[in-house]
This record gives C-alpha cells, sequence and structure tokens, in this order.
C-alpha cells in the first residue's frame, strides 16, 4: 500500500481479522462471492447464523486490493453480533467512511456491501428451500392417508 492510506486501511490490510473460510454445504452458513467489474477482483464472504437469526461467525477471503481487504476485514467485525436485517442495512459509504477510502476506492468497499448481501441471500435461499421440502413431505403424508382413507369411507 502507497503512503496515503488511512491507518486503519493499513491495519487492516496487514493484520487482517477473520480471514478464512466456513463449511460452504452448513445448513446454518451462507456464502456471498462477489466480483468488482471495475478491476476484477473478488471477495467471498461467509456468515454464520444463529437460531435467534443473529450472526455468530463471519469468514472472508479477498483476492484483491488492500482497501478491499481492509473494507471486508472491517466490515466481518461490523457484522458480528448482528442480525440479518441490520446486517443486509450496512451501506459501502459507511465502510468507505470509516476507513476513509479515497473517491477511487470506493467501488471496493461496495465489493464488501454487496459481498454481505449475497452471503444473507444465500443463507435464507437456503431455509427457503429447507422449509419447502419439510412441507412437500408433509403433503405427501397428507395425501397418502387420505388415499388410505378411501376405501374405509366406501365400505
Ligand atoms: Fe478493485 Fe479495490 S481496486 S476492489
Amino acid at each position: 500500500l502507497s503512503r496515503g492510506y488511512h491507518e486503519k486501511v493499513i491495519s487492516h490490510y496487514e493484520n487482517p481479522r477473520n480471514v478464512g473460510s466456513l463449511p460452504k454445504g452448513d445448513l446454518d452458513v451462507g456464502t456471498g462471492l462477489v466480483g468488482a467489474p471495475a478491476c476484477g477482483d473478488v471477495m467471498k464472504l461467509q456468515i454464520r447464523v444463529d437460531e435467534n437469526g443473529v450472526i455468530s461467525d463471519v469468514k472472508f477471503k479477498t483476492f484483491g486490493c488492500g482497501s478491499a481487504i481492509a473494507s471486508s476485514s472491517y466490515l466481518t467485525e461490523r457484522v458480528k453480533g448482528l442480525s440479518l436485517d441490520d446486517a443486509g442495512k450496512i451501506k459501502n459509504t459507511e465502510i468507505a467512511k470509516e476507513l476513509c477510502l479515497p473517491p477511487v476506492k470506493l467501488h471496493c468497499s461496495m465489493l464488501a456491501e454487496d459481498a454481505i448481501r449475497s452471503a444473507i441471500r444465500d443463507y435464507r435461499s437456503k431455509r427457503t428451500k429447507t422449509s419447502d421440502s419439510q412441507q412437500a413431505s408433509y403433503i405427501d403424508v397428507t395425501q397418502n392417508s387420505t388415499a388410505g382413507q378411501t376405501p374405509l369411507a366406501q365400505a
């Protein structure tokens, strides 16, 4: 990183928090994988959500510039302990302000905003699929029992 970056960016860049991965297949894990069209940088951000809908763990891996790494590192600290709704409201402008990013680096913080939203979407779609399949098996059971009752009703 060149001189002129804010010390918070350098701190997160040199000592990024919460680097790593969570098991993608876990039902309580949401994964966001996003890219910045402007530069091709890529960010993966994963959240683990507890039974109260609160983010209990966050991990990230960013293949990108120092500002993108700092943005994702900052965001992981920011969203831990938040509800999904609150985490989804975080704007890139807040990240950019916190890290004092220059205008040319605003898209790096946008990548972090996109990544958390994408992780939340992934988590929610996993949950929806699970409850759909539970409902489907419930309907099957009902249909079977109705079918079984028909001959009795006729008799
Ligand atoms: Fe593209 Fe920072 S230069 S994410």
